[in-house]
């Protein structure tokens, strides 16, 4: 794992820059991705990536980020490139090294959906164009950063809020947890014994909050954890790769579902997210997803602007 890059008071360019984990970029360099992305969100269309290419491998299914990445290019003038890893030479067992260095005389950046997240970091480590991570078994940054401009628009500000994830501490849950105390939030995560976040990335987490005024929290409790969230967020029990273990996840995250009895725990204003796709009855009643409290659509559009955001900025 990467170290965590210090906050600097200079404006940095990102140019050129790997996007694996939100451990590697300070807070400075997040704000000014939500600002850009907030600008594309208003001015969708340009000319800056014309004449560039994005290469998107994909080991996993995808319907957000595939389709969010490739409209993302078109509106800025360039083109993306679907590649199913099972038609490619990678899923007949070439290398990921000799697949980066083939692909990097191609393309102007390689986006990358996989299970392990060594396998981002080396082609990372072999490519000389950047990789986005777009989601392995440990993180899922362009969700997070999607998730926390959804924060910013629905209350306007992030430091200080409480924001809650319930359910199983995952990819989603990582992401979402270290960017939100890398931004200065009150974050819990709570969830069933034995589904806990990874420890490595809940210390980092606990030494970010302490950085940034925010603050973590493990609870085995969803109503204790949910008191006067401002933000309740939840993702599937199983995870893509972990379909064999849905039945037995089914009983042991059921307290954890994020249904009305539960919201009323929550501050009155509270928000729910989810980064789809939901198993309605699951880890979300119809009644809260389809509700009124609901943002999971919003936040499904802001990967689209956060995903220009970001390819803007690695880039040019
Ligand atoms: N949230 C998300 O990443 O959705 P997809 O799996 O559809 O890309
Ligand atoms: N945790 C989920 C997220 C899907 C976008 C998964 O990895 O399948």
């Amino acid at each position: 794992m990467n170290s965590i890059v210090s906050t600097s008071p200079v404006r940095v360019s990102l140019k050129g820059r790997d996007l694996v984990t939100w451990l590697d970029y300070s807070t400075e360099e997040v704000h000014e991705l939500l600002s850009l992305a907030q600008y594309l969100k208003k001015n969708p269309y340009s000319k800056v990536l014309e004449g560039k290419t994005l290469g998107m491998i994909f080991e996993k299914s995808s319907t957000r980020t595939r389709v969010s990445f490739e409209a993302g290019m078109l509106q800025m003038g360039g083109h993306a490139i679907y590649l199913n890893a099972r038609d490619i030479q990678l899923g007949r067992g070439e290398s990921i090294a000799d697949t980066a260095r083939v692909l990097s005389s191609y393309v102007d950046g390689i986006m990358i959906r996989t299970f392990e997240t060594e396998k981002v970091t080396e082609l990372a480590k072999y490519a000389s164009v950047p990789v986005i991570n777009g989601l392995c078994d440990t993180y899922h940054p362009c969700q997070a950063l999607a998730d926390v401009l959804t924060i910013l628009e629905l209350a306007g500000t992030l430091k200080g809020l409480k924001v809650v994830y319930t359910g199983d501490g995952n990819n989603v849950a990582h992401s979402f947890m270290i960017l939100c105390a890398k931004l200065g939030m009150d974050v819990v995560v709570s969830c069933p014994v034995g589904y806990e976040p990874d420890k490595e990335i809940v210390g980092k987490t606990v030494e970010l909050a302490g950085m940034n005024g925010g603050s973590f929290t493990l609870s085995y409790d969803p109503v204790e954890a949910v008191k006067n969230a401002d933000i309740v967020y939840t993702d599937v029990w199983a995870s893509m790769g972990q379909e064999e273990e849905a039945v037995k996840r089914l009983k042991d995250f059921k307290p954890y579902q994020v249904n009305e009895q539960l919201l009323q725990h929550a501050a009155p204003q509270v928000k729910f997210l989810h980064c789809l796709p939901a198993h309605r009855e699951e880890e979300v009643t119809a009644a809260v997803i389809d509700g009124p409290c609901s943002a999971v659509f919003q936040q499904a559009e802001n990967r689209l602007h956060v995903q220009k955001a970001i390819l803007q900025s690695l880039f040019v």
